[in-house]
């Protein structure tokens, strides 16, 4: 398998390109805009031909790059079910398996940062985690009808019941930080360590952070894929 993981120091977020080697198929997770032109060139070096551009959810922080790719490459933009979008060639479902050649990614539903949210298992050894799991830390749930209760079932009923072993690939680090471990991160993440539901909704509820940027840009243009 071929793995990269993909910064956009802006935004400080990460994408990922996930590729066959044998079918030279690809597929991209959380694609950002401004990297396009980056993207593409890592396809073309690869010889790859991109297949899909998937999203964890519907960000506020960076504009996707789904539609721009779709325009150049013909790829399918996937987003995960119920996400408010009008442009989507498909909406993936809980523990739904998208393939490529030998590689198997599985979503794993993980609302709570936003009302519509996936994970997603990658050969059983990986899992990105989109925002609801950061390495020692998580997504904010205060707007985009996050809710911290169901965060933390998400976080403890459907990742954390991973094996240990299994990487945790976030959607963001804003600290240089690139990949944990789901038993890692049981054991060491502030947010769930040693806390029950009620503690953690009182954590979420007063980290009293500022709106992102570009979120009032954002959210619009990724409910239409990412179309400027
Ligand atoms: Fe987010």
């Amino acid at each position: 398998m071929i793995f990269r993981q993909l910064f956009d120091r802006e935004s400080s977020t990460y994408s990922y390109l996930i590729a066959d080697p044998d079918t030279k198929t690809a597929i991209l997770v959380d694609s950002v805009l401004e990297q396009v032109e980056h993207e593409l060139k890592l396809l073309e070096e690869l010889n790859l031909t991109l297949k899909f551009c998937l999203e964890t959810h519907i960000h506020a922080d960076h504009i996707t790059g789904t539609d721009k790719l779709r325009q150049l490459t013909g790829c399918e933009g996937i987003v995960p079910t119920n996400a408010a979008v009008n442009c989507a060639d498909s909406f993936i479902q809980d523990r739904e398996i998208i393939k490529l050649g030998n590689i198997e990614i599985q979503a794993i539903e993980t609302k709570g940062h936003t009302d519509s949210h996936m994970a997603y298992l990658v050969n059983q050894d990986r899992v990105l985690t989109g925002d609801a799991l950061l390495i020692r830390g998580c997504g904010r749930t205060d707007f985009q009808n996050g809710d911290a209760g169901q965060l933390y079932d998400s976080v403890t009923n459907r990742l954390f019941t991973l094996a240990d072993h299994i990487l945790v690939y976030p959607a963001h680090d804003y600290h240089g930080r690139t990949v944990s471990t789901i038993g890692e991160e049981k054991h060491l993440n502030p947010r769930f360590k040693a806390r029950d539901r009620q503690s953690f909704i009182e954590l979420m509820s007063n980290l009293d952070l500022s709106y992102p940027r570009k979120m009032m840009e954002a959210v619009p243009a990724n409910q239409g894929c990412g179309k400027v």
